[in-house]
């Protein structure tokens, strides 16, 4: 899967994401990632690419020149017209089943704001998605934009050595991971539960499930409602 990441702090993105699984997966030809320096498309002889908003107010914006260039320069390199991602706190909110939908793609761009914000006329003609991360504001969109790119990546085919670890964790179902443990049985006095050292994988499952209900009850009760559950499973999370 090819990701192109549209921003003027390219060097931002492509350290963060060229280390550990993620860089891995690059490095096997998995992935590609790329940043795209918007600034390369800078059509004034001071390479500036912002400029003062009409109608006043602070800060500075993107203009839409440039960004329409730097896309238009990788349209004809993907030669065709892929779905482009804008970064804003203003477009819907991420979550794991929008993951998977982006994961079906061959090639997505990311286009990152920085300072205020990017022209509206360019952002109506290119972006096909507009999304946030989470109801808090950032200064750019570097930082949304590598946390989809990771969540989308590592639902790829083979990026996860262990195909099965990326269905059997929070969110399937609608419900949060169970607790797991390692190594010593016992540590700081406590013990890990008696249970996962019994060998009994029925138990084991059984235990699990309900660990996941207890702590989704706990933590996020807003997404019990979606989950399935059984009759001794809802008892369990009313407790
Ligand atoms: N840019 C600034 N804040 C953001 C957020 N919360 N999500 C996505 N992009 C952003």
């Amino acid at each position: 899967m090819n990701f192109y990441i549209m921003t003027l702090f390219p060097e931002m993105v492509m350290d963060g994401l060229h280390t550990s699984i993620i860089g891995r997966a690059v490095n096997s030809g998995l992935l590609h990632i790329e940043a795209v320096n918007i600034r390369d498309y800078a059509f004034n002889k001071h390479n500036s690419v912002d400029d003062y908003p009409y109608g006043g107010g602070a800060g500075m914006l993107m203009q839409a020149e440039p960004v329409c260039q730097c896309y238009q320069a990788l349209e004809e390199r993907i030669g065709k017209k892929p779905r482009v991602v804008y970064l804003s706190p203003q477009g819907k909110t991420f979550h794991q089943g929008m993951a998977e939908e982006f994961a079906m793609e061959e090639d997505l761009v990311f286009l990152c704001g920085h300072y205020e914000g990017i022209d509206e006329r360019v952002l109506e003609e290119i972006v096909t998605d507009y999304v946030s991360i989470g109801d808090y504001v950032l200064t750019g969109g570097e930082l949304p934009a590598m946390i989809m790119v990771d969540a989308i990546s590592r639902l790829v085919p083979g990026v996860l050595h262990n195909d099965v670890s990326a269905e059997f964790e929070s969110f399937q179902d609608h419900l949060l991971e169970y607790p797991q443990y390692s190594r010593p049985e016992v540590w700081h006095e406590k013990r890990v539960p008696e249970v996962l050292l019994s060998g009994h994988h029925a138990n084991i499952e059984k235990w699990r499930r309900e660990q996941s209900v207890i702590r989704t009850a706990k933590n996020r009760p807003d997404l019990l409602a979606k989950a399935e559950l059984t009759k001794a499973e809802r008892e369990l999370a009313r407790k």
